[in-house]
């Protein structure tokens, strides 16, 4: 694609994306380096040639693997610039980056070290860049309920810092409901709620994200499809979603782009918009996921508009700064 065609220049604004799943294998190798880690993988094109996923848990090992490699504040800085670097390249104006805490602690590295390196390249991103970025505290939704309900207390001192918390890693077996009294604690601290839901497990628990941890948005919710009343309901209320279609590709949600049930969810009244979840994983960042939508569903320049403006209005940001983007 060219630096200047049409989905390059349109404002893009990411809600869903994971900060460690942006790690490319070339920095990977680098920070391994750095700090004397091991890595599993002779060479670059070996890290990438194994990024071969049958299921959401078969990425989730190389995911936890690959972030092995931050230890220092320096090196989620050079993480975080890194990705903010190419997604302003490709017309990213605005980027809200789950964080998964529980995986580095687990590590012996402190929210201190992530906290401060995250937020000097977020710095660096909005006075360099014109990027401005937003940060979602993630629970491991496969750990226990108490580790969660820890790290909301640990992170007293950085919650300026984040506009919402969020649910990730595996999801079928593990309920939204089960995380009930941590959200409704975020909430009682001033901070917005969102849940993956519906990417893997059942309609059920795209209901039970909205009514038991009243979230704002849902991260993929795809398998709404197979619920008419759910459709319905979120279609009635404007719920978010936040698609990731390559993601759901890669991670066999579905077997082509071409099946997805996107242009389902747009006939069905949802309110849609196309996310990249962890590019260095799944192969492209966001003008690749509008890209491979608008030409899989022949979607108009003007479709594309409308998903991008939904971010924009979707997106946890000043309102100064959204009547900026509008
Ligand atoms: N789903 C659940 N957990 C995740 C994902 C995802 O797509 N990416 C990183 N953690
Ligand atoms: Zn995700």
């Amino acid at each position: 694609a060219g630096v200047d065609d049409f989905l390059t220049r349109l404002p893009k604004v990411e809600l869903h994306l994971h900060i460690e799943g942006t790690l490319e294998p070339e920095l990977m190798f680098a920070l391994a380096e750095r700090n004397g880690v091991e890595l599993p993988y002779a060479d670059v094109e070996a890290a990438r040639a194994a990024y071969d996923f049958s299921d959401l848990q078969s990425f989730l090992d190389l995911y936890f693997l690959g972030m092995s490699v931050l230890i220092t504040a320096r090196d989620f800085h050079d993480l975080a610039m890194d990705y903010f670097r190419r997604a302003a390249a490709e017309g990213v104006v605005h980027v809200e980056m789950h964080v998964d805490p529980q995986a580095h602690l687990a590590r012996g590295v402190s929210l201190d070290t992530v906290m401060q390196g995250l937020i000097s390249a977020s710095r660096v991103a909005r006075d360099e860049l014109d990027l401005s970025t937003a940060m979602i505290l993630a629970f491991l939704r496969d750990q226990p309920v108490e580790d969660a309900l820890k790290v909301l207390e640990q992170a007293g001192p950085w919650l300026e810092h984040f506009s919402a918390v969020g649910l990730d890693s595996a999801e079928q077996g593990n309920p939204p409901s089960l995380f009930r009294e941590v959200f409704a604690r975020a909430g009682q601290l001033g901070l917005a709620r969102v849940a993956h839901a519906g990417e893997e497990g059942p309609p059920s628990y795209i209901r039970e994200a909205l009514d038991e941890l009243d979230v704002c948005r849902i991260d993929h919710g795809v398998r709404a499809v197979e619920d008419v009343e759910l459709l319905e309901r979120l279609s009635d209320e404007g719920v978010v979603l936040t698609v990731c279609p390559l993601s759901n590709v890669r991670l066999k949600v579905v077997d082509h782009l071409e099946q997805h049930s996107l242009p389902r969810m747009i006939d069905a009244g949802l309110n849609i918009t196309l996310n990249s979840d962890d590019p260095a994983y799944f192969g492209g960042g966001m003008r690749d996921n509008f890209a491979a939508c608008q030409r899989a569903f022949g979607w108009s320049d003007e479709t594309m508009r409308w998903l991008a403006s939904n971010a924009i209005e979707a997106a946890f940001m000043d309102e100064s700064r959204r009547d900026a983007l509008r």
